[in-house]
C-alpha cells in the first residue's frame, strides 16, 4: 500500500474555501484533487498555488477531444508540475495523451466507464455491452497505449488490477467508511476494502471536507485502513 493513499477532493466553489480545507488538513494530506468546479472557479492559478505550497495535484479534467488537441493540452499540463491527470478511456485520446506527456513526470489516468453509467446508459450511447465488458476493453487499451493507471469504482478494483497488472496505478473514488453518509454515490466500498482489492489511492471528498474536524477524520480513516 502507498504510505498515505488518500487524495482529498476539493469540490468547493472558490479558492478561499479550498485554502481553508488545505490549511485545516495541514501535513496529513499531500495530494489534492482539483476537479471541474474548482478549476472553473480558480483555474491553473490555484493549481500552481497548491504546487507552490508543496502539495501534489490530481487534476481531474477527463480530457476528451481530437488527438492533436489532447496532445497539446496534456503537454501544457505536464509543464506545470501536476502529478496526475485524468483523460477519457477511448483509444485515440489515450494515445494522444501519452504522446503529449512525453518523458515528463506527469502520470496519466484513464477513466474507464463513469460509475454513474449503467447498461441502459451504454445502450443509449450505442454500446451494446455490459459495463464490465467495456471496462475490461478500456483497461486493456489503456495499458497498450502506455497509460500509467486507471480511475475505477472500488467494486471493479480487483478485476481491473488483474487485467492491468501490478505496475498500474489504480485510483478509486466512491469510497466511504461504514456509517458515513453516502451523498449521491450509489456503489461504494470502504477504504479498507478498496485497498484490499488493489487500489493504490483513494479519492475521498465530502466524508473529510464536510467533517467537523477534517484532520481527525483523515487520521481515523488511515487507522481504519491499517487495522
Ligand atoms: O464527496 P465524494 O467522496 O463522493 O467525492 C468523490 C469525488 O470523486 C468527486 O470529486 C467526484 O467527482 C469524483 N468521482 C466519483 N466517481 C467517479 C469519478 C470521479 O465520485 N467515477
Amino acid at each position: 500500500m502507498t504510505e498515505n493513499p488518500l487524495i482529498i477532493a476539493l469540490d468547493v466553489e472558490d479558492a478561499s474555501q479550498a485554502r481553508d480545507i488545505v490549511s485545516r488538513l495541514g501535513g496529513s494530506i499531500s495530494i489534492y484533487k482539483v476537479g471541474m468546479e474548482l478549476y472553473a472557479a480558480a483555474g491553473m492559478e490555484f493549481v500552481r498555488e497548491l504546487i507552490g505550497a508543496g502539495k501534489q495535484v490530481f487534476l481531474d479534467m477527463k480530457f476528451y477531444d481530437i488527438g492533436e488537441t489532447v496532445k497539446r493540452a496534456v503537454a501544457q499540463v505536464a509543464r506545470t508540475g501536476v502529478r496526475f491527470l485524468t483523460i477519457h478511456g477511448s483509444r485515440a485520446v489515450m494515445r494522444a495523451a501519452a504522446d503529449g506527456r512525453g518523458d515528463s513526470g506527469l502520470r496519466l489516468l484513464a477513466v474507464t466507464v463513469l460509475t454513474s453509467f449503467d447498461r441502459a446508459d451504454l445502450a443509449q450511447m450505442g454500446y451494446p455491452c455490459d459495463v464490465a465488458e467495456l471496462v475490461s476493453l478500456r483497461v486493456n487499451n489503456a495499458m497498450a497505449a502506455g497509460i500509467d493507471g486507471l480511475v475505477c469504482s472500488p467494486l471493479e478494483a480487483a478485476r481491473v488490477r488483474a487485467l492491468a497488472g501490478p505496475a498500474a496505478i489504480l485510483v478509486t473514488p466512491g469510497v466511504r467508511s461504514a456509517g458515513a453518509g453516502k451523498g449521491d454515490q450509489k456503489r461504494v466500498a470502504t477504504p479498507a476494502e478498496a485497498i484490499r482489492d488493489g487500489a493504490n489511492y483513494l479519492v475521498i471528498g465530502r466524508q473529510v471536507t464536510r467533517a467537523a474536524d477534517p484532520a481527525a477524520e483523515v487520521a481515523r480513516i488511515l487507522q481504519e485502513i491499517r487495522a
